[in-house]
């Protein structure tokens, strides 16, 4: 599997605080069947420190090698809706906004309270400039709780869906698991992945859902939500559903 969307490099965010926690989400994600992952760190306004954020991901994937675990770290982030960073020069020159830097999908995300009322055109006007947005965990946001019909809309657009593993599986609660089953059964999932933020609480485990989905929509539609859309959304390559 290919986890398109966690935060596990270490200092950098409301992820892991040290190394050794990075080292052992990686473990359990491999454990769980996991081969490679985009570390999508929180991104506001301005990236100065892509260098950084660069060499973190190095020492990890030099540590997974002596570890000998079967697992590779790629480049990514997290971006807000509404922030400075949503401009084709910005996203073109960095190598981490776009997932991988492959300058063509970006992981956007807003506020659990609300839905940005600009959310159609900002979809419209990044796929008018050649990115896809990828919207994550909107099985968690109230307004889209109340009413989940508003990401048809979104989808016909061309942004492309992620729910979050442990929604699927009722981690975060009734509401968010009702939504997410919703998402599924009206076919508004293209991807799972697992916003992991720790090796407790919030690990980087996508099996459970996977499982679940499986049972519901059969294998080769849940394999694609956690293999083949997440390794064409790594490689840059279009969408197409
Ligand atoms: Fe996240």
């Amino acid at each position: 599997m290919i986890d398109i969307h966690t935060h596990i490099l270490p200092m950098i965010d409301d992820g892991p605080a040290t190394i050794q926690e990075s080292i052992e989400m990686c473990r359990i994600a491999v454990n769980d069947g996991i081969k490679k992952i985009i570390a999508t760190p929180h991104v506001q306004s301005k990236v100065d420190n892509e260098g950084a954020i660069f060499e973190k991901i190095d020492i990890l994937n030099q540590a997974l090698k002596q570890e000998g675990l079967d697992l590779v770290i790629f480049p990514g982030a997290e971006l807000h809706l509404n922030d400075q960073l949503l401009h084709a020069d910005v996203l073109k020159e960095s190598r981490m906004l776009t997932l991988n830097g492959n300058k063509k999908y970006i992981l956007l995300e807003f506020s659990f309270q609300w839905v940005p009322p600009e959310t159609e055109q900002v979809i419209f006007a990044l796929k008018a400039m050649g990115f896809t947005p990828i919207l994550p965990h909107l099985e968690r946001n109230f307004r889209v709780q109340n009413n989940p019909g508003i990401l048809i809309r979104f989808v016909e657009l061309g942004a492309i869906l992620q729910v979050t593993a442990q929604s699927i599986v009722g981690n975060f609660g009734r509401a968010s698991k009702k939504c997410a089953l919703w998402m599924l059964r009206n076919s508004l999932v293209h991807v799972i992945a697992s916003d992991a933020h720790s090796p407790v609480g919030r690990p980087p485990v996508l099996s459970h859902a996977l499982k679940v989905v499986s049972a519901m929509l059969g294998e080769d539609s849940a394999r694609k939500m956690v293999l083949d859309h997440p390794k064409m959304i790594l490689e840059g390559i279009p969408f197409v559903s």
